[in-house]
């Protein structure tokens, strides 16, 4: 039990960033008698101190009391002689820091009482969007014929709807058996990469990228690997870091397209140069545009697949963030271009498909509605609409915290600000993040949660009224004003 208490003990205090004199002198402050050496032995696990002690380190650090004590471990190891069960390996290098260990300690907080503003999730529902009256309306009505399980890749209404929203973005050949529904884009993204991937097959993912990706790829056993987009050039994808990065088994490039963090909205000419490149190294395009119905001021988004009838592509969306409906999960992904060539991998496709036998269907039956007439998610994204507004308000009000600047965001409702590391003195952008949550109670994502190499960079979710992200904004002012990592 003791190196247990000293495990946790010393994770606590990294997680704090405290050293051992910095408890020393916050014992000293509380009228607690706590000595150098007692602390050296907590440490290194030659003693455990008394109940007061426990309670102080506890108390100070943040943590729970039995959790401190190693309690909760040492009877699991006890166990009455019962096995343990560990997670499979397979998970042992997949990474997903959206709902990782800097949210748990928010949960934790939150239980504890603490209120955190979370803007590390974009999850449009709890921060006041709702779906369109139509659309509930819809699935109501249609939701006595939906008890039965649906073709595996979805209903006919369903399909032939995300079919006409293909060819209406110019993606030729598209027929009904190319679309598949999935209870969001997330299920299909597994799907699509547990049908492709052997081991050691790799993929070209974007970093910074939406962390299911790299996920997925590497528990389907392949390696991500990861090609930049460019800060200085809007996040755009680095086409000359590509073309390095690409070898004998490299199988397939992703695009986020618009993208998640950084709020880019990839041109034209780009998106020719890397169908150029998969053409010319015949690898597939999975291109991932659950975005492309939140673009600002009009500009238009070009679906990379309109761009590449002779390559092969699977294109992913889905309306859990244009129609405000994450929850009711529900996305699609469709195949295009030289299908030829991908007959056996389609079949896999397939064989994935309807071992899950289909998606969900009440959240199917919408799809008709949602693709159809007026979207109403436009007078969000227009000068005077919430989420364009917030996104002018983060964008300036960020650039305006000294050590902070950010791109601006075309499309989406994410921004994917960077910290000057000098300033700082950051070394450690998880670290960060933990500190700004215990200190201001706000949760964000640091760039290592989206596969960033470098410790400058962080996510926020504008999607909080304005009220809330100026009161975000100015803790985070005076957080930034005295903040230096040690
Ligand atoms: C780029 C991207 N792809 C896919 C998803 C997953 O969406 P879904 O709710 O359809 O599973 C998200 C969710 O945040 C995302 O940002």
């Amino acid at each position: 039990m003791e190196n247990i208490f000293a495990k946790n003990l010393s994770q606590a205090m990294k997680a704090k960033g405290y050293k051992q004199i910095d408890l020393l002198n916050l014992a000293e402050k509380k009228g607690i008698k706590l000595g150098k050496s007692h602390i050296s032995q907590y440490v290194s696990g030659k003693t455990i101190p008394r109940e007061p002690i426990l309670n102080f380190l506890a108390e100070v650090l943040e943590v729970d009391l039995n959790w401190l004590k190693g309690k909760d471990e040492a009877e699991k190891k006890r166990g009455n002689g019962m096995k343990e069960f560990k997670k499979s390996m397979k998970l042992d290098n997949v990474l997903y820091d959206v709902r990782g260990p800097v949210v748990e300690e928010a949960a934790r907080m939150e239980a504890a009482g603490t209120h955190v503003l979370k803007l590390n999730i974009g999850n449009p529902a709890p921060f006041g969007f709702s779906a369109p009256d139509e659309v509930i309306h819809d699935m109501r009505s249609q939701l006595i014929d939906c008890e039965g399980y649906s073709h595996s890749k979805g209903l006919f209404s369903a399909r032939k709807a995300i079919m006409q929203y293909m060819q209406n973005k110019k993606v030729p050949g598209v027929t009904i058996d190319d679309i598949y529904t999935g209870n969001g884009v997330s299920e299909l993204i597994n799907l699509s990469m547990l049908a492709l991937l052997d081991s050691g097959d790799e993929v070209l993912v974007p970093s910074p990228d939406y962390p299911l990706w790299t996920a997925c790829v590497t528990l389907a056993g392949g390696k991500a690997v990861h090609y930049i987009c460019d800060e200085q050039a809007e996040w755009n994808p680095d086409i000359e870091d590509m073309k390095k990065k690409i070898n004998d088994r490299t199988k397939a490039i992703v695009i986020i397209n618009p993208n998640n963090p950084t709020g880019a909205l990839y041109p034209k000419e780009i998106l020719k140069e890397i169908v150029e490149l998969a053409r010319q190294h015949q690898l597939i395009i999975f291109a991932d545009e659950i975005y492309d119905r939140l673009i600002f001021n009009d500009e238009e988004h070009v679906s990379i697949a309109s761009l590449a009838p002779d390559v092969f592509c699977v294109t992913f969306s889905g309306l859990s963030k244009s129609h405000m409906v994450a929850g009711y999960r529900v996305g699609w992904m469709v195949l295009s271009g030289n299908k030829r060539i991908a007959a056996d991998y389609i079949e896999g496709l397939n064989m994935l498909s309807n071992m899950r036998l289909c998606s969900n269907v009440p959240a199917q039956s919408i799809v008709q509605t949602s693709l159809g007439g007026y979207q109403s998610v436009k007078n969000y994204i227009v000068p005077g609409g919430r989420v364009y507004e917030q996104c002018e308000y983060i964008y300036k009000a960020l650039n305006d915290i000294p050590g902070i600047s950010a791109v601006k965001p075309k499309a989406g409702f994410y921004i994917f600000p960077k910290l000057d590391v000098k300033k700082f003195n950051i070394t450690d952008d998880e670290k960060f993040t933990f500190d700004l949550l215990r200190e201001k109670k706000i949760l964000l994502i640091s760039g290592k949660g989206f596969n960033w190499s470098q410790p400058d960079h962080f996510r926020i979710v504008y999607l909080p009224r304005i009220e809330v992200l100026e009161e975000a904004v100015e803790k985070m002012r005076d957080f930034f004003s005295y903040y230096k990592q040690s």
